[in-house]
């Protein structure tokens, strides 16, 4: 069903600017109430879930999320902490304590990545009544603490100035600490990315991860605490996110491992959520109207072009729907609401610091961007005052408002925002109601309306000129022992989910021993109090053969030697 109002419309010109505004007008209070609605334990479509948690949609079946994940939670509360500090809803303290609660108890729940003090803090999800899901699952994600962190500090800054900072240190900090040690001494190994799907180092995690260490530096100074390893681990991981760009292709490489382009939403979404309008247009941070994180834009905008057919006919500059990445197949691999909300408001961010220094810069690497609006534009500065300026400016806000009139186009009458809509006639699909579709269409609407977030310390920071390690943590021996027959020239390898088992990389896969034929045995160091799976594979002459699913897993001790004896299955 398309939006009733949009579909007899023409979507461009003044026509689609005021039918625009009426759909943000009409959006923007379904959008906050349907978020609403997913936080227990008063929601109306959160049934079962605990005070202060944060369901990630009401589905239960194709698919399953009725769960809360630490990300989704963190972003949605983000936005909900954004509304009360600034005093757009005054009435939000009490779901904002119950968040603080809810987190503060999911921190202390054993689960398969770990205890409170062996990893924990890097589960994705949890069941609604607060309790461990121990299904298998992509895990650890490191990007969770770092979030959630980043959204207690919002609220944290409020009430220091609301309250005292003894007040502070002993209610909030706590939580916020654990979070942010937890992000301190693991933000330099893989974990799974945002999608939940590929195991490496990734982009969206180390630069949320920065900011956390980065506010929670200034955080802990403001409380008398120290801030040095914040300060110090913020430098390292600052440094690490410049390895992202390609400077070649022009675009941030969302994710080292995966086998992908690395071509996704993950750069878009982690250029609004580290937003700082103190920092102008810096590179180094990947702000939203920094040359690099335009020239990824583009490149990510333009990969949807050709693969949905419902783009096809549209011009070459102007907005199309896009999605997580063009390789996904996840339920067919469509566009989604809050990834093509992601690029409007990188866009609106974008204009919001144009205006504000009265000024933008086309650089070499943002030409190719900036030539999809003005195609003889050169590098250079341009002043407010210039015609440039204004010729640029215009068409961008038309092409960011260009998103939002798809995300519109697709939005059903009733205003619900499901997680996807279909690639060739645009049917919301996949979860109905989901909490992050919301919280993005409000970020968004926000954006578009020149509200710019609190700065965190992003402005004016200096790469280190060597990038030094972060902690590595405790690692243990670990041999893996397998029986399997083979055949002349074939050798049996190993690859698992961790940077010691080579990442599930084929081509990288270690050898193992024939020693003691038929049982082949390799001894790995690996990272401690960690739950990996792995799975051997056989070669021969480059044919391989991986065993058959599902994958093996062990959570590997804290300390000493373990043996794992298996069957090639
Ligand atoms: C703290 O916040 C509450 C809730 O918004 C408000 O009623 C109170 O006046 C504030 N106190 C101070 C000292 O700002
Ligand atoms: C850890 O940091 C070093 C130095 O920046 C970098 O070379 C390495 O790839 C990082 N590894 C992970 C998993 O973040
Ligand atoms: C849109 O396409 C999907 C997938 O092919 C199909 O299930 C659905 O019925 C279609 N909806 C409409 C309104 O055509
Ligand atoms: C594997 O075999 C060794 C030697 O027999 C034994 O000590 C070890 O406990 C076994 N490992 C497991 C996980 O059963």
């Amino acid at each position: 069903m398309r939006g009733v109002l949009f579909s007899a419309l023409s979507i461009c010109g003044a026509l689609a600017q005021s039918s625009l505004d009426s759909y943000i007008s009409t959006e923007g209070p379904i959008a906050k109430a349907g978020l609403l609605a997913n936080i227990g334990a008063s929601g109306s479509k959160s049934a079962g879930a605990k005070s202060g948690i944060v369901i990630a949609s009401p589905s239960t079946v194709n698919p399953d999320y009725l769960f809360t994940w630490v990300r989704d939670s963190s972003l949605v509360f983000k936005v909900l902490i954004d509304q009360f500090t600034t005093g757009q809803d005054t009435t939000l303290l009490g779901q904002i304590q119950d968040f603080v609660s809810a987190e503060t108890s999911l921190q202390q729940v054993s689960n398969p990545s770990g205890t409170i003090t062996t990893g924990g803090l890097g589960e994705p999800k949890f069941n609604i009544d607060g309790s461990a899901f121990t299904e298998s699952w992509g895990r650890p994600q490191r990007d969770g603490p770092a979030l959630r962190s980043t959204s207690l500090i919002s609220y944290a800054n409020w009430l220091l100035k609301n309250t005292t900072a003894s007040n502070v240190a002993d209610t909030l900090w706590p939580t916020i600490k654990l979070d942010l040690d937890y992000v301190a001494s693991n933000w330099n190994q893989t974990g799974f990315d945002l999608w939940e799907e590929v195991q490496s180092s990734s982009f969206f995690t180390t630069a949320v991860q920065h900011r956390s260490l980065r506010e929670g530096a200034a955080l802990a100074t403001a409380l008398g605490e120290d801030a040095s390893t914040y300060t110090e681990q913020a430098d390292n991981a600052l440094c690490f996110l410049q390895s992202y760009w390609n400077p070649t292709a022009g675009y941030i490489t969302s994710n080292t491992g995966g086998g992908r382009s690395g071509i996704d939403a993950n750069s878009a979404l982690a250029s609004i959520h580290t937003f700082d309008p103190a920092a102008g247009c810096d590179a180094n941070t990947f702000q939203p109207c920094s040359d690099k994180a335009l020239s990824s834009l583009k490149v990510y905008v333009d990969s949807f072009r050709s693969i949905y057919a419902l783009n096809s006919g549209i011009a070459a500059n102007a907005a199309v729907a896009t999605g997580r990445y063009p390789e996904d197949v996840y339920m067919g691999g469509n566009p989604w609401y809050l990834t093509t909300a992601a690029v409007a408001e990188q866009l609106y961010d974008a204009l919001s610091v144009w205006a504000a220094q009265g000024s933008l810069d086309v650089t070499a690497v943002s030409l190719p961007f900036f030539q999809q609006f003005q195609a003889g534009v050169t590098a250079g500065t341009y002043a407010s005052s210039t015609e440039t300026f204004t010729t640029l400016t215009a068409a961008i806000k038309s092409f960011a408002d260009g998103f939002l009139e798809i995300h519109a186009k697709y939005t059903p009458a009733n205003g619900g925002l499901a997680e996807q809509f279909d690639r060739a006639n645009g049917t919301a699909l996949s979860a109905v109601d989901l909490t992050w579709s919301y919280a993005a269409a409000l970020t968004v609407f926000s954006a578009r309306a020149g509200t710019t977030p609190a700065s965190w310390g992003a402005k004016g920071l200096a790469v280190p000129a060597i990038c030094e390690r972060g902690p590595q943590g405790a690692t243990v021996d670990v041999t893996f022992n397998v029986v399997a027959t083979t055949v002349p020239g074939e050798s049996i390898y190993l690859t698992g989910s961790v940077d010691a088992l080579e990442d599930w990389f084929p081509d990288n896969a270690i050898l193992l021993s024939a020693a003691n034929y038929p049982t082949w045995s390799i001894t790995v160091n690996v990272p401690a109090s960690t739950l990996i799976e792995y799975k051997y594979i056989r070669k021969n002459n480059g044919a391989v053969t991986w065993e058959s699913d599902p994958n093996n897993q062990f959570s590997s001790p804290a300390n000493g030697a373990f043996a794992l004896n298996d069957t090639w299955r």
